[in-house]
């Protein structure tokens, strides 16, 4: 071997043994979903009474009750989160018609994790990506966080309470979702993911990446500030490395700069990189480029992050209205909300992709998430589906911990290059006042210093022409039902840019063509407006005919639960979608498709044609289309021709006659497209028609199931109510079902639904390690049953925190002073006593003392599962002799002086117990409870 290969061998060692010894662990971001423990209602706390009690109440890890790290949990429902206890509820009409009648209350969740050694000198962050809706946070028995919206993530770093190695530590969560922050169907509990988070001491703060492309004179630029904290105990230098990610994987810049963080501090690194002639982000064309930022210290890199962005320019013209990349694009929005149909608000990612690949079939290009900020992986989806989005905060509010949640919001979404507006506010009282316009000034100068490329706007529904009031304060003034507005207020502020921010809400029952209003059905021509709003037909001409407007938000895209306007009982959810509650296009889909879509020919011909006994009658009869003429057929019979009107459609009476009838679309005379509506016979068979054909066994990847009847000849049929039952076989699970009857009472948690004019939708999810194949299986009474077989790939689940066994952390300990003689170990210590007895937590040593005797005691949860006389109270280890003692019992007796682990049996008894261990010192040697004490399952 020559000199020069054994010295590099020697520095690769060297290399090698500095990793090592510098731990060079890679930041971890672990889902923390699985393993859960909830308990349904408020789990009441003790009251406070007595000196000893109030003292250990004023501490910080005195909480009680479930909040305690040693509450009894033991009879608790075991689930993993994402989590809607609400959407699990029966319907009660006694419950708030708003929320959708369903039970909310209270609930708790707990949750027990170990950390290994190596993690201790990290930083360990706990995220909540939302809870529902009120929540506080407890990490063993001390209050670490609260948060006031059910919308909102809170992120809360742990390390200075958390226990390593043997020990266990307890998250407890209470919910309090008797609190409501709007109007429509909120969910309750732990419905959005969470994470622990474990990263070096020094690392990139949490939604610490901001990079949004700037384009000038020409040039793009992309301005990069990496925001960086540390919780280490001196000052450290890094540099952050990052690297910009086009689309299909290659680097095409680069940056770097240096960086000095304080102990306990933080510190932000900018620096700019140059891009030549980036894929732009375009609605057609979604570019999509990541940002990664990499933290190193030295060779060791300390942390990595990385952001979603995109190049493109936005801009909202007052005559002109809305632009991407200097083209006019007018706003085809829709507002919705963020439940589905059997899941409630815990929507897994795959159902939002295939809500938001409805909207996009639809023709939609805009998205108001009303009125509450979405999932991060939604918009994670809308950058990549090419959607616009009006980014919403839920409350109108300046005070400190309201700006806490907007500004959580826009540091969170700044990156994303489908965000093209945040909004402040929805119909606020305070719109007209002064009052309204301070508030809002103060929320849009927040935004401003957070992000200054996106404008801001809010949702006024009045108050618009009093001086001032809170549009004053946007930069583009949002209108909800206000047309009758939009000439004055832009002739009054015609420098001012104005979008729709909501229109429309108008009604429709999803496959019923006729109103009963006894039954609370509406009919689906769109000629049901609500008394403020209008119809579908009506609300977009009045904004399309108008280019001082940027674009319109239809009230709704779909259905949700809760608002069940204009009914109530039994109405249970919203008649406003353009689809319904499982994404099934209504009559509103089919118009606005035909009004949006501009890019293939559009043809939809409503209603069904199974109209018996209406033998001769004339139907009525509606084209949705956007070719310029259609021509109608009825058994291969020409029954009329029309030009389309663009907003109004096209509209026919045809006397009925069963059979077949067709809408063809024309253009120069010639077919472009072709629609075909047969009359069916009875329900047959039922069919079933999954989404996609695969599902990834990651136990995270779920899909939509459409549940249909068809006749004898494979017809459908459009007004089959069957009752159908599910059978689920393999590594998967029903999570939900639902038909989008705003009606109906059916449990969305169950194997049976019965369809709804024709449909029904089931959704099956995989398990974590999911192979081989999932069946489902259909059976209705007296129809052919239906089965589909979905190919489970192997996926490996996400990587998540295991769940540690409840093990009763026994963590707040007396100790007295030394003995000379051996005391009593009955020995009472006065309740007012907080002082002559020290305080502790295993490991506790203590000496080598002149006085061999001490007593160490604790108090002793026991757990229903472990009170049956099997369990083992385990001590990590004792030094010295010992006496364990249970409630003035002695358990066992430890001979040998050495260090070592010791147990006793626990016999049955109390819930509540008092242990004492009387140690008794070596000479010179140090002694006490060393290890870790924990109640341990005994063999059963
Ligand atoms: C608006 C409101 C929406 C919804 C809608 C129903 O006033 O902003 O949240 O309530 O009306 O039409």
């Amino acid at each position: 071997m020559t000199s020069k290969a054994i010295r590099t061998g020697w520095i690769a060692l060297c290399l090698l043994a500095l990793a090592l010894a510098t731990g060079n662990a890679r930041a971890e971001r672990l889902s923390l979903d699985p393993g859960w423990l909830f308990h349904l209602g408020d789990v009441p706390m003790p009251v406070v009474k007595g000196h000893g009690m109030s003292y250990q109440n004023g501490k910080a890890n005195g909480a009680w009750g479930a909040a305690a790290a040693d509450f009894d949990d033991s009879d608790w429902r075991h689930l993993d989160l994402p989590h809607d206890w609400a959407v699990e509820g029966p319907f009660d009409p006694k419950e708030n018609a708003s929320q959708g009648y369903r039970p909310r209350g209270m609930g708790w969740y707990r949750r027990y994790l170990q950390l290994p050694e190596s993690d201790r000198g990290r930083h360990i962050e706990l995220q909540f990506d939302a809870i529902a809706t009120h929540a506080t946070v407890w990490v063993n028995g001390i209050v670490v966080d609260r948060n006031w919206s059910g919308y909102s993530g809170i992120r809360i770093d742990i390390t200075p309470y958390v226990r390593y190695g043997a020990g266990v530590n307890t998250i407890a969560v209470r919910v309090d979702a008797d609190e409501q922050e709007g109007w429509w169907y909120e969910g309750a509990g732990m419905y959005r993911h969470s994470w622990l988070v474990k990263r070096d001491a020094l690392h990139i703060a949490t939604d610490g990446v901001h990079a949004d492309p700037v384009k000038k004179n020409g040039r793009w630029t992309v301005p990069v500030e990496v925001t960086l904290e540390s919780s280490a105990k001196a000052a450290r230098d890094a540099v952050v490395d990052v690297a910009l990610v086009d689309p299909s994987g290659r680097e095409v810049a680069k940056g770097s700069a240096r960086s000095r963080v304080g102990a306990l501090d933080s510190a932000v690194a900018r620096m700019s990189l140059e891009v030549r002639d980036p894929a732009p982000w375009t609605l057609g064309r979604p570019s999509v480029y990541r940002v990664r930022a990499v933290l190193r210290e030295g060779t060791k890199e300390l942390d990595r992050a990385e952001v979603q962005t995109g190049f493109r320019t936005i801009r909202f013209d007052a005559d002109r209205g809305f632009f991407l990349n200097d083209e006019p694009v007018k706003l085809q929005g829709v507002c919705i909300h963020q439940d589905h149909a059997g899941v409630g608000v815990a929507v897994p990612e795959p159902i939002w992709e295939f809500r938001l690949r409805r909207l996009k079939e639809m023709g939609v290009n805009a998205i108001r998430f009303s009125h509450n900020t979405p999932a991060a992986e939604v918009l994670d989806m809308a950058d990549r589906m090419g959607l616009l989005v009006m980014d919403e905060n839920r409350h109108f509010n300046p005070s400190p911990d309201y700006l806490r949640q907007l500004t959580w919001m826009v540091r969170r979404d700044r990156n994303h290059p489908s965000v093209i507006l945040w909004s402040i506010f929805n119909e606020e009282p305070l719109q007209s006042t002064e009052p309204g316009y301070e508030m809002a000034r103060r929320m849009v100068s927040a935004i401003k210093k957070l992000d200054a490329s996106r404008p801001v706007t809010g949702a006024m529904h009045g108050g618009l022409f009093t001086d001032p009031n809170a549009a004053d304060a946007l930069d583009v003034v949002g209108l909800n039902y206000q047309i009758g507005a939009y000439d004055t207020y832009h002739r009054k502020h015609p420098k001012r840019p104005m979008t729709s921010t909501e229109d429309t809400s108008a009604y429709m029952t999803r496959g019923a063509f006729t109103s009963d209003r006894a039954a609370q059905v509406l009919g689906s021509y769109d000629d049901e407006p609500s008394s403020w709003g209008n119809t579908h037909r009506q609300a977009w001409r009045a904004i399309a005919e108008r280019p001082f407007i940027a674009g319109s938000f239809v009230w709704t895209g779909i259905d949700y639960r809760g608002e069940p306007t204009p009914y109530e009982w039994p109405s249970a959810s919203s008649f406003f979608g353009a689809m319904d509650l499982a994404g099934f296009a209504k009559t509103a889909f089919w118009i606005h498709q035909a009004q949006w879509v501009k890019d293939r020919p559009v043809v939809k011909l409503v209603p069904h044609w199974n109209w018996p006994g209406r033998e001769g009658q004339p139907i009525h009869v509606m084209v949705a289309s956007n070719a310029p003429r259609v021509r109608v057929l009825l058994n291969g019979a020409v029954v009329g021709e029309q030009d389309v009107d663009p907003y109004e459609m096209a509209h026919f009476q045809v006397p009925y006659a069963a059979g077949r009838i067709e809408a063809v679309a024309l253009r120069g005379g010639a077919e472009i497209a072709r629609d075909v509506v047969e009359t069916s016979g009875e329900p047959a068979r039922l069919v079933l028609t999954p989404d996609r054909s695969a599902l990834a066994g990651d136990g995270l990847d779920a899909l939509p199931v459409t549940v249909s009847a068809v006749d004898a000849q494979g017809r459908p049929v459009p007004t089959a109510n069957v009752h159908v039952r599910f059978e689920i076989e393999g590594q998967g699970a029903i999570i939900g079902v639902g038909n989008g009857d705003p009606n109906s009472h059916e449990a969305d948690k169950a194997g049976e639904r019965s369809l709804f004019n024709g449909l029904a939708q089931v959704i099956v999810q995989s398990r974590r390690d999911g192979g081989g194949a999932l069946k489902l299986r259909a059976s209705a009474s007296g129809l052919q049953g239906a089965e589909t077989v979905l190919a489970l790939r192997t996926a490996g689940a996400p990587p998540s925190v295991p769940t540690a066994e409840p093990a009763t952390p026994l963590l707040s300990w007396r100790v007295s002073p030394p003995f000379a003689t051996r005391p009593d170990p009955k020995l009472v210590l006065a309740e007012t006593d907080m002082n002559s007895w020290g305080w502790d937590e295993p490991p506790i040593r203590r000496g080598p003392e002149a006085e061999p005797f001490r007593l160490y005691r604790s108090g002793l949860p026991v757990r229903a599962d472990r009170n049956d006389g099997r369990a083992r109270l385990a001590f990590g280890a004792i030094a010295g002799k010992a006496e364990v003692w249970v409630d003035g019992v002695k358990l066992g007796e430890k001979t040998t002086p050495e260090p070592a682990p010791f147990e006793v049996l626990l016999p049955k008894g109390a819930a509540r117990r008092e242990l004492t261990v009387l140690v008794e010192a070596q000479p010179g040697q140090p002694s006490g409870v060393w290890g870790r004490v924990a109640l341990e399952r005994g063999a059963r």
